[in-house]
Order: C-alpha cells, then sequence, then structure tokens
C-alpha cells in the first residue's frame, strides 16, 4: 500500500474527510482539492510543488478554493514535513481518492469545479 494513504487519512482527514456530510464538514473533501488543483496537464512534480507551497504558506495570496475559505474560513498554519507532503500528494496524484456521496451532484451545480467547497 502507498504510504501517502495513511498519511493522508491521520493528518489531513480530520478536516478533509471524504464521508463527512456536506453540512457537517471541517473543510472540502480531498477529492475537491485534487480536482481543482489539477488539470490534464497537471504533472506530479507541479501537484507535489502546489501542496509544499500551500502547507508552507497557507494564506490569501495562495488561495485556490475561494468558496471553501469563504465557508470554512483559511487553513491554519500546520507544520507538517515537507517528506510528509510529498507522500501525501504522491498518493493523491497517482489514485482515486474516496468521494462523498455528495460531492459528484456537488461538483455538477458547482459547474467544473470552480467554486468546489
Ligand atoms: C484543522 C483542519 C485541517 C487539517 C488538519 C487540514 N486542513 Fe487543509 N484545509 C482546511 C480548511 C478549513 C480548508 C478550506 C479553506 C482554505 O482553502 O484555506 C483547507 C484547504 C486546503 C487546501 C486548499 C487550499 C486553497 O484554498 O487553495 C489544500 C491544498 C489543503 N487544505 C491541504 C491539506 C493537506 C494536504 C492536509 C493534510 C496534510 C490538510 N489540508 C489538513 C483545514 C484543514
Amino acid at each position: 500500500m502507498h504510504p501517502g494513504k495513511k498519511m493522508m487519512e491521520v493528518h489531513c482527514y480530520s478536516c478533509h474527510h471524504p464521508t463527512a456530510s456536506e453540512e457537517n464538514r471541517l473543510a472540502p473533501p480531498m477529492i475537491a482539492i485534487k480536482m481543482r488543483y489539477t488539470n490534464s496537464s497537471t504533472t506530479k512534480k507541479e501537484f507535489i510543488d502546489d501542496m509544499q507551497n500551500w502547507i508552507k504558506n497557507p494564506v490569501e495570496s495562495n488561495v485556490k478554493m475561494y468558496g471553501a475559505v469563504k465557508r470554512f474560513g483559511i487553513m491554519g498554519n500546520l507544520p507538517y514535513p515537507e517528506s510528509v507532503i510529498e507522500q501525501i500528494a504522491d498518493y493523491m496524484f497517482d489514485n482515486d481518492i474516496e468521494q462523498p456521496e455528495w460531492f459528484e451532484e456537488h461538483y455538477n451545480q458547482n459547474k467544473g469545479g470552480m467554486r468546489l467547497n
């Protein structure tokens, strides 16, 4: 099993849980982050770099998920080691991430994911 999967579950799911209901969640599900941060031409290296940048600098000027910030408030500064983020991002990029039941409908409503949250 990819080590990043477990790391993601331990470090990120407390807020980014895939099965928290839409009403009760604390942050967008990881699948929403992956969709917002990747498109058909994004390389794995770019994705990993973007994740590292965000974790080091979770400030307004780096936000890509405006709707999420509006709804949940900006993500706090969490001191994850680079090696952990690299594994998590590597896992996210290469694998299908568990998605909440409500997600597909929500995603379609928000046309192409510009307002995923
Ligand atoms: C204490 C709660 C919490 C934890 C733990 C957490 N996050 Fe977040 N995260 C948030 C919230 C709230 C948002 C939505 C607001 C925002 O975008 O800043 C968010 C947004 C994000 C975004 C999108 C930023 C943007 O707006 O462009 C990324 C990327 C992200 N998180 C990565 C992670 C990763 C990777 C982990 C685990 C290593 C993690 N988060 C752990 C609360 C958390």
